[in-house]
């Protein structure tokens, strides 16, 4: 649909962009996956500014700077937890997307990498959070004009396959 979305297959910690999303938890506190991986890269002074924010409700973000990473700032959102899919699971996934864009836009950021939020640890299920994940950040590049680029940076085949067919029959 737009030249501003795209998908590749890579690690996320490497990012060139203004902005890479985090796959954290309610705590913002770390973790395994790609929380993991981005503490590693960006270092301690992240958990420091992280400890600073006292949490994040699933659905909502906030926003840190990316110390040792390429990326200037982390916004740090944290996804639902997959039960099944009756516990408003697509709904707060959807959040995720909306809140961390609109965080990205007050803090000037133009291009902005995503993780396949809660695909992992929280198992939500790779098709359906990739059709929620280009759905919603669809519908907010068509209200909002600051972003410029958003990738979603696929760590695994099963997700860099669904975000390319998903971009295909957007
Ligand atoms: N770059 C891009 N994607 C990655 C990377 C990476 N370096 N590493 C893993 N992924 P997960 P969740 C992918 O489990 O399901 C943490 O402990 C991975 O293949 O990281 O939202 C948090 O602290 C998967 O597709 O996040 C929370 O407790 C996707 O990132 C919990 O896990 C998300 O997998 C959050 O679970």
């Amino acid at each position: 649909m737009t030249a501003r979305l795209e998908a590749i297959q890579g690690d996320i910690t490497k990012q060139k962009l203004d902005a890479v999303v985090n796959a954290a938890n309610t705590t913002l506190l770390g973790g395994g996956g790609v929380d993991g991986a981005i503490h590693r890269a960006a270092g301690p002074e992240l958990l420091a500014a992280c400890r600073t924010l006292g949490g994040c409700p699933t659905g909502e973000a906030r926003i840190t700077k990316g110390y040792g990473l390429p990326a200037q700032w982390v916004i740090h959102t944290a996804g639902p937890v997959w039960h099944g899919g009756t516990g408003g699971e697509a709904g707060l996934l959807a959040d995720c997307y909306r809140n961390s864009l609109a965080l990205a836009i007050d803090n000037g950021v133009r291009s902005i990498a995503f993780p396949a939020i809660s695909t992992g640890v929280y198992r939500f299920p790779i098709d359906r959070a990739a059709a929620i994940a280009l759905e919603e950040t669809r519908k907010f590049l068509a209200r909002r004009g600051e972003i410029e680029q958003v990738v979603f940076v696929c760590f695994d085949d099963a997700n860099f396959s669904a975000y390319r067919q998903g971009l295909q029959t957007g």
